[in-house]
């Protein structure tokens, strides 16, 4: 098995201008998107950031959680460490096949990941959210390649808030 014979997957919400995080927290609260990212990632292989990590505060249950960080004396317990992309991404790969998502390692974020991911990533899992919250941390460009395969809108019950879920492949 190698990473060309896997979907490589960006699971992300963003906001009308690309935004994804402000002062290292997501800038919205949508419990049906929560939602959603459990269903999609659940029993799978997740790889971040550092910095995506420490802002969740916690390990995301009955998944494998590869961290990226530069820092070699980092650590955090119920995370698998490496320290470049490279590395986080055949970590993920020696542990995809025995999980229950055998076919797919999902990158789920944060900024800095996704960008140094998007040309790798074959299937892109986003949550369009109909905000504009002036943030500081942002998903890239769409590469033009990928395209719109489905498409789901919601609107949040409590705050009206409209998003859309949408599957992109290249
Ligand atoms: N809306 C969403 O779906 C979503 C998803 C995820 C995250 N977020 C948000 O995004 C924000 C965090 O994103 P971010 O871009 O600031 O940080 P990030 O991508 O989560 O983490 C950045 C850290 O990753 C490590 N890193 C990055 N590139 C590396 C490389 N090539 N080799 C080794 N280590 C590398 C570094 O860690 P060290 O500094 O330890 O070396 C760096 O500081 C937060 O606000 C979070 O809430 C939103």
């Amino acid at each position: 098995m190698t990473l060309e014979n896997l979907e490589i997957v960006h699971v992300v919400a963003m906001d009308q201008q690309h935004c994804i995080g402000k002062e290292n927290q997501l800038p919205w609260h949508l419990p049906a998107d929560l939602k959603h990212f459990k269903a999609i990632t659940q029993g799978g292989v997740v790889v971040m950031g550092r910095k995506t990590l420490e802002s969740m505060g916690r390990t995301l249950p009955n998944r494998v959680n590869w961290v990226i960080t530069r820092d070699p004396s980092w650590s955090f317990e119920g995370t698998k460490v490496a320290h470049s992309i490279d590395a986080a991404l055949q970590g993920a790969l020696a542990d995809v096949q025995a999980s229950e998502k055998p076919n797919r390692i999902f990158i789920i974020g944060g900024g800095e990941i996704f960008s140094q991911t998007m040309h790798l990533a074959t299937h892109l899992e986003l949550t369009h959210v109909a905000l504009d919250v002036q943030g500081d941390a942002h998903y890239p460009a769409i590469p033009s390649e990928f395209k719109k395969i489905a498409s789901e809108q919601h609107i949040d019950d409590k705050t009206g808030i409209a998003f859309e879920f949408a599957s992109y492949q290249k």
